[in-house]
């Protein structure tokens, strides 16, 4: 065990192995994603136990629509009632977001999504980001265009880029992630997070995501703290 636990302000969860978890049941692919959800309420529940000030979880990419018709409209459906839940239960202290290019889903969905992005929560312990219809490099593209935009209609000039001129147009409100998990043994990180990672500390798990518990999460953390602890100095 480690005497001293660093939490991290900012962890990114890809959450990966969904099918296979419901290929080695004998399950349709979206039963995995569907414990996939539960199991994500469950840890966003429990970062705000711990007092995690940013979670974002990569739900959906923009190279999942790739996949067959039922499974992307199995995953949208989860969203839906993930969004439902949320208005019944108490979610007070848990704010939602959700970055990504929301511009293809359905109206009903983005109806969802906005309402609960303004819905009231109280004091903020925990901001969950759901990276939806996300990717990397759109994300650095779409800063890229927002700041050419800028630049032609004279509200910036190109000698004052710097980072932070980047960070401020990126879709997440949070710049730095400082843990990043990869559960279900792949090790890559798929065009998550990319501007947002470029100091992260990574921890890959051999765990299938519905499998995936509030232990190890702490594992992850302790790891973490380790790595934190090595290069902390003293
Ligand atoms: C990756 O596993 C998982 C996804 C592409 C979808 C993740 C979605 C959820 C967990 C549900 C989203 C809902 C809410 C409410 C956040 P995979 O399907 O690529 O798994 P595999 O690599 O084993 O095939």
């Amino acid at each position: 065990m480690t005497d001293k636990i660093i939490l991290p302000e900012h962890i990114g969860i890809i959450m990966d192995g969904n099918g296979r978890w419901a290929k080695k049941r004998g399950l349709p692919r979206n039963m995995g994603h569907k414990k996939g959800a539960e199991v994500f309420v469950d840890i966003s529940k429990y970062c705000k136990e711990l007092g995690i000030k940013w979670l974002t979880v990569y739900a959906f990419s923009t190279e999942n629509w790739k996949r067959p018709k039922e499974e992307v409209d199995g995953v949208m459906n989860l969203m839906r009632d993930y969004l439902k839940n949320m208005k019944k239960a108490a979610n007070e202290q848990v704010a939602v977001r959700f970055i990504g290019d929301k511009t293809p889903f359905d109206a009903d969905l983005r109806a969802m999504m906005e309402e609960a992005e303004n819905a009231d929560v109280g004091e903020v312990i925990t901001t969950v980001q759901i990276a939806l219809n996300y990717g990397g490099r759109d994300e650095i593209v779409h800063a890229v265009k927002e700041i050419a935009k800028d630049i032609a209609e004279g509200r910036l000039s190109a000698e004052d880029i710097t980072e932070d001129t980047v960070s401020a147009r990126l879709y997440s409100g949070t710049p730095e992630a400082d843990l990043i998990i990869r559960p279900s043994g792949e090790e890559r990180l798929s065009n998550f997070l990319l501007w947002e990672s470029a100091y992260s500390e990574f921890v890959f798990m051999n765990v299938l995501w519905p499998d995936f518990t509030r232990a190890d999460l702490d594992a992850a953390i302790e790891e973490y703290s380790k790595r934190n602890r090595r290069f902390g100095g003293v």
